[in-house]
């Protein structure tokens, strides 16, 4: 345990109770129908390889904290997409294609979902175009060409490949499947939601323990949101939710605060790359604003070292590879649990059983190699 005497020094950066709070499974299950949860837990349970994702224990780190449980959900072996992200883009991809064979799928990312989108793609044999931006690394483009994609490189930012996907799908007839929604586009972003639910689905049938509070990350928010329509469907007791975010893009924190979705200005990109994001999406801020208790940003700082401690049984007796979007619901639990004040507020007490989500592993190789030596340094 010598080892996890340094995380004593561990600090979040910013923590905001949400004063609008009023969590109703009704509310959140208008915003996210039932019906899409069901439909997408039957769908995706029934593809080739679907295999529940492990639930760990990061017992050491438990012990060190005094809690009764920190439950690790482990989607760095999800489908071997080695992300959360598999269950969704994937999963619009199927539903908004319905058999169809002709048609061609487009959509922008900045990694992740695109992949999801392409293998998506590849599972039906369709033909797929994903636009990223200039700032996209080479790894991930050829992550995304293995499922036969094309990749249509933009000048520009995230917003620009957008635009330019926008636009050549239009001329083209392509149908877009984009994760993030507006106010006039929800249905396909909610039917990824609707496959990440599936986290909770699975999470409520691997433990008999009440979950008490979780750790969900967020970018735009739509895992957030597809967890806490899975809780509003799944769990028999609502736990408190808390969102993760990096204290370079907390644009979760400032709509909260604000009670206004609101669009902040990045001075400088969090090397939590898929969490760096200006806005949220429109339905994740219209099930959020009602069922966040708390939202908690951190630095980049210790991004590398949780790494490296994951994957060195620092915080379990098992090895997880965790990349750096994995690591932020524990390194905000390891700073609140220090604050005194903290805990108290956010009642993590000795019989607390913490869920955080481990929401991808090593997407970017080369990366997560850099990101280790780093750690352990
Ligand atoms: C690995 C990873 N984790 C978390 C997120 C954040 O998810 P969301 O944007 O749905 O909030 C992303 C988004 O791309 C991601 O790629």
């Amino acid at each position: 345990m010598k080892s996890l005497k340094n995380l004593k020094n561990w600090k979040y950066q910013k923590l905001l109770k949400n004063n609008h709070y009023n969590f109703k499974r009704n509310y959140v299950l208008k915003h996210l129908p039932s019906a899409f949860i069901t439909n997408a837990y039957k769908s995706i349970s029934s593809w080739k390889n679907y295999k529940v994702t492990p639930l760990l224990s990061l017992d050491k780190l438990k012990k060190n904290l005094k809690f009764n449980n920190i439950f690790y959900k482990d989607e760095s072996k999800r489908f071997h997409l080695k992300s959360f992200k598999a269950l969704g883009g994937a999963y619009a991809v199927e539903r908004i294609s319905k058999g169809k064979k002709n048609i061609v799928i487009s959509s922008a990312t900045a990694g992740n979902h695109g992949r999801s989108v392409a293998w998506g793609a590849k599972r039906l044999n369709l033909k797929c175009k994903i636009f990223v931006s200039q700032y996209v690394s080479q790894t991930r483009v050829r992550e995304i060409e293995k499922f036969g994609a094309e990749v249509i490189r933009v000048k520009g930012n995230y917003e620009n490949s957008l635009e330019e996907c926008k636009r050549l799908s239009k001329k083209n007839n392509w149908q877009i499947v984009q994760d993030v929604s507006t106010k006039n586009y929800k249905y396909i972003p909610q039917l990824t939601m609707a496959g990440y639910s599936i986290i909770i689905k699975e999470i409520s049938k691997q433990t008999n323990h009440y979950i008490t509070h979780i750790f969900v990350q967020a970018g735009v928010g739509g895992l957030a949101a597809g967890v806490v329509a899975g809780v509003a469907k799944y769990f028999k007791k609502i736990p408190k939710i808390i969102v993760v975010e990096p204290d370079r893009a907390d644009c979760v924190l400032q709509s909260i605060k604000t009670n206004k979705l609101k669009k902040i200005r990045i001075k400088k990109e969090s090397i939590m790359g898929g969490m760096s994001c200006n806005e949220m999406s429109f339905v994740p801020w219209q099930i959020l604003k009602k069922t966040s208790d708390y939202c908690v940003s951190v630095t980049d700082n210790n991004v590398a070292k949780m790494t490296a401690m994951l994957k060195d049984k620092k915080l379990s007796k098992v090895s997880i590879t965790g990349s750096e979007c994995a690591t932020p619901g524990v390194i905000a639990l390891i700073g609140l649990a220090n604050n005194l004040k903290a805990r108290k507020l956010l009642d993590l007490k000795e019989d607390s059983n913490i869920l955080v989500i481990g929401c991808e592993g090593n997407a970017d190789v080369k990366f997560y190699k850099q990101l280790l030596s780093k750690g352990r340094k």
